[in-house]
C-alpha cells in the first residue's frame, strides 16, 4: 500500500496518543493535526485550524491532498462533518473516519441512543422521556420514582448534562431548569429521566465499518477530582488497562449482549458507521448494562488503550474507510497500562493558564510516554493551556504497578498549581 497523508482533528491527550500511534506507521507519510498541541507538533505539523470550522477544513484538505481524515471529539461528528465531506464533490473521495451526523446521535441524544437501545434489546437502564409536551407528566412520574434519580439532558452539554439527584425536590427543580428555564439551552429542553444503576463503570471501545468490527483493549477512567473518587466530576483524572474485572466471562456478556447487537443494530438500520464506538458500561452484579454511547475514543481512556495495541492504527483505519474490516485480528501488548493526569490549580472550577512546565526533557523511558493535553508552545517554552494538562501513562505488570510508575515520574514534572491523584488503579492493588 501506498504511505498517505492524513488530518486528525482535536487537541487533547486523547490527539496526542492518537498522533503518537499514526505517526508511527509506515503507511503515514504525512501527519497534520488541526489544532492539535505542543505535544503532537513532535507528530506532524500542527495547523491553526479549529475542528468546527469544516470550511477551513475542506481547504486543508484540498492544499494537501489529505487522503485521510481522523476525528478525535465528538462535536464536529454531531454537527456533521461526515455528511459535509459526503456532500461535496471534491471532498467525497476523502475516507474519514467517524460517523455520520444519524449515526452520531447515539452520542449527540440520549433519548435517540436510548430507544436504539430498546429497539435491539441492548440492556441499559430503565427510562422515560420528557420536553415542554409532557412536561406535567413528568412532574408526576418524578415524584413516584424512586432515589436517586438520574436525569439527562438530551443532548451535548460539555459533559455536564447528568444529574444525579438525592431528593425529589431537587430531582423537580432541575427539571424545571431544564426543559424550563433552558439550564443547558435547546440541549436541555427534552430530558431523560433514568433509573440508577449501582456498580463498576468500565468502558469499551470497537472500531467498526457498519459491519465487522473489532474490539480494542477495554479501560476504567477516574473522573473525579479527589482521591477516593470524591469530590467534583472532571473530564478524566487517569485512566487503566486492562480492568481486573472485566475477565472472559464479563467480556463474553458484553460481546453478545451489548456488542454485537449494537453493530448488528448499526447495519440493519444502514446507519453510515465507519469509526469508533465507545461502550460506556456498568458492571451490576456481574452483568453487563450501557450506561451511554460515545461516538469517538474516550480521554484519558484513548491514551492507555492506543499504547497496549501493537498493531498497525492507519492499516485499521483504511479497512475501515474500505469496508474489509472483517477477519481482520489485533495484536495487543500483553503488560497493563496506566495512565495519570496532570491538571491546572482549580480545575474542575475556574483556573489560570500560562504557566511554563518543567521536567518534561527527561521524560522519555522506554515504559512511559508523556501525552500533552492542554499545553502550548511559545518561543520554545511549553505552557499550560487548559485544564487537562498532560497525562504520563506507564507499563507495568499490573495497573497498580504502572499507575505508580506515572506518579514517581509526575514527581520530576512542575509547573504552578499542579495536581495530580496518587491513587489511579487503588482498588486493583
Ligand atoms: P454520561 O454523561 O452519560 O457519561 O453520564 C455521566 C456519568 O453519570 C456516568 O459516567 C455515570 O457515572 C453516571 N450515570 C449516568 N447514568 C447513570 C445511571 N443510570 N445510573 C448511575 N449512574 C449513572
Ligand atoms: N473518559 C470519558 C469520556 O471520554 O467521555
Amino acid at each position: 500500500m501506498k504511505p498517505i497523508k492524513i488530518l486528525l482533528l482535536g487537541s487533547g491527550g486523547r490527539e496526542h496518543a492518537l498522533a503518537w500511534k499514526i505517526s508511527q506507521s509506515p503507511l503515514c507519510e504525512k501527519l497534520y493535526i488541526a489544532p492539535g498541541n505542543a505535544g503532537t507538533k513532535e507528530c506532524g505539523e500542527n495547523l491553526n485550524v479549529q475542528v468546527n470550522d469544516f470550511v477551513a477544513i475542506q481547504s486543508v484538505c484540498l492544499r494537501e491532498h489529505i487522503n485521510l481524515v481522523v476525528v478525535g471529539p465528538e462535536e464536529p461528528l454531531v454537527n456533521g462533518i461526515y455528511d459535509y465531506f459526503q456532500n461535496d464533490a471534491a471532498l467525497k473521495h476523502v475516507a474519514l473516519i467517524g460517523p455520520s451526523q444519524e449515526a452520531a446521535q447515539l452520542e449527540g441524544s440520549k433519548a435517540y441512543a436510548k430507544a436504539f437501545m430498546q429497539r435491539h434489546g441492548i440492556p441499559t437502564a430503565a427510562y422515560r422521556e420528557f420536553d415542554q409536551t409532557n412536561y406535567a407528566e413528568g412532574v408526576t412520574y418524578l415524584q413516584n420514582h424512586p432515589l436517586p434519580i438520574v436525569l439527562k439532558a438530551d443532548g451535548l452539554a460539555a459533559g455536564k448534562g447528568v444529574i444525579i439527584c438525592q431528593n425529589h425536590v431537587e430531582a423537580m427543580a432541575e427539571f424545571e431548569l431544564m426543559i424550563q428555564q433552558s439550564k443547558f439551552g435547546s440541549a436541555g429542553h427534552k430530558v431523560v429521566v433514568e433509573e440508577f444503576l449501582t456498580g463498576i463503570e468500565l468502558s469499551v471501545f470497537a472500531l467498526t465499518d457498519g459491519e465487522s468490527y473489532v474490539l480494542l483493549p477495554e479501560a476504567k477512567d477516574y473522573k473525579r477530582i479527589g482521591e477516593g473518587d470524591k469530590g467534583l466530576n472532571t473530564g478524566g483524572m487517569g485512566a487503566v488497562s486492562p480492568v481486573p474485572f472485566a475477565d472472559s466471562v464479563f467480556m463474553e456478556k458484553v460481546r453478545t449482549r451489548i456488542i454485537e447487537p449494537t453493530i448488528n443494530g448499526i447495519h440493519a438500520e444502514k446507519l453510515a458507521y465507519k469509526g469508533f464506538v465507545f461502550f460506556g458500561l456498568i458492571n451490576v452484579n456481574n452483568e453487563p448494562l450501557v450506561i451511554e454511547y460515545n461516538c469517538r475514543m474516550g480521554d484519558p481512556e484513548t491514551e492507555v488503550v492506543i499504547p497496549r495495541l501493537k498493531s498497525d492504527l492507519v492499516e485499521l483505519f483504511l479497512a475501515v474507510s474500505q469496508h474489509r474490516l472483517a477477519g481482520k485480528t489485533l495484536e495487543f501488548e500483553q503488560r497493563a497500562a496506566s495512565t495519570v493526569v496532570a491538571v491546572s490549580g482549580g480545575y474542575p472550577g475556574s483556573y489560570e493558564k500560562g504557566f511554563e512546565i518543567d521536567g518534561l526533557d527527561i521524560l522519555n523511558e522506554d515504559d512511559t510516554i508523556v501525552f500533552h493535553a492542554g499545553t502550548t508552545e511559545e518561543d520554545g517554552k511549553i505552557l499550560t493551556n487548559g485544564g487537562r494538562v498532560l497525562a504520563v501513562t506507564s507499563f507495568g505488570d499490573s495497573v497498580h504497578k504502572a499507575a505508580q510508575r506515572s506518579i514517581k515520574i509526575m514527581e520530576f514534572i512542575d509547573f504552578q498549581g499542579i495536581y495530580y491523584r496518587k491513587d489511579i488503579g487503588y482498588e486493583f492493588q
